[in-house]
């Protein structure tokens, strides 16, 4: 093992923050850190916006569902998917409509997260601890307005970041077995992997140190897909919200 992977194991999203600031140049460091990752293309369409006032933090942890974390980071970032600036980039040179599509708006998607998990790691490897906050997708329009988006951005999801004030477990993942697969998916023994891995779920709520549990969580992780995904199509919002926005999803 070398220093770089035990870093990455050793994540757990941290929901409790001190209240010291990030330094500035701390903070130029883990998004050039982030800027740093793969982006299809080399189109690098995405965003990041950083909230520090207490009072603009306040409303996004309203928006996002009342998540009091985003009040207590001293950063919360907006990482966005962001097509305005090649439509400003191609507009330098012919006035044109950018040819849109669902692969474009998944190309802005994915890099803004490839950029936020390089940006997770930068600020993990400084001590830092951080929480995305897809709950922001709840109410797209009101992070928009506050954010003052342009059209062809959007609000991805937000992520926290600060000095840890809390010691969580880390999370046990899926037996490897569960999402390695060679040459071909292996469709047999998936429901043992998911038996053996809500086992030890079970144990790790029951043990569980400094996080506690979330509220509705269950213990067994196929239960709480089954809690999750039974009843609800989530954020059902997302798609008018996108298209008013300026995205093509077709
Ligand atoms: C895209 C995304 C959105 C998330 N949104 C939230 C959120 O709104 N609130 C929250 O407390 N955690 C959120 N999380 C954190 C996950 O719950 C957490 O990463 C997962 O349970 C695994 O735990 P760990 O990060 O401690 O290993 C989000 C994670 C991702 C990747």
């Amino acid at each position: 093992m070398n220093d770089v992977i035990e870093l990455l194991k050793k994540h757990r999203s941290i929901r409790k923050y001190k209240p010291e600031p990030i330094p500035q140049q701390e903070l130029e460091q883990i998004l050039l850190a982030g800027q740093a990752a793969s982006t299809s293309s080399n189109i690098q369409a995405y965003s990041v916006i950083a909230v520090t006032d207490p009072e603009r933090k306040r409303k996004f942890a309203e928006l996002a569902g009342n998540q009091q974390q985003i009040v207590e980071s001293p950063v919360f970032l907006v990482w966005c998917a962001d097509l305005n600036k090649i439509h400003i980039a191609t507009n330098l040179h012919e006035d044109v409509e950018l040819q849109q599509n669902v692969e474009l708006f998944l190309l802005g998607t994915i890099d803004a997260t490839l950029a936020a998990q390089n940006a997770t790691i930068a600020a993990e490897s400084l001590g830092y601890g951080m929480v995305y906050i897809g709950g922001i997708r709840n109410n797209p329009q009101g992070v928009t307005d506050l954010l003052e988006l342009p059209p062809l951005v959007y609000p991805v999801f937000g992520m926290c970041v600060g000095i840890p004030d809390q010691e969580p477990d880390i999370r046990p993942r899926l037996p490897l077995a569960a999402i390695y697969h060679q040459e071909v998916y292996k469709k047999d023994g998936l429901e043992q992997e998911i038996n053996a891995y809500d086992e030890t779920t079970r144990v790790y709520y029951a043990t569980r140190k400094g996080g506690g549990k979330g509220g509705e969580q269950e213990s067994k992780w196929s239960r709480e897909m089954l809690r999750r995904f039974k009843a609800n199509r989530l954020r059902e919002h997302l798609h008018d919200f996108l298209t008013g926005q300026g995205f093509r999803l077709r």
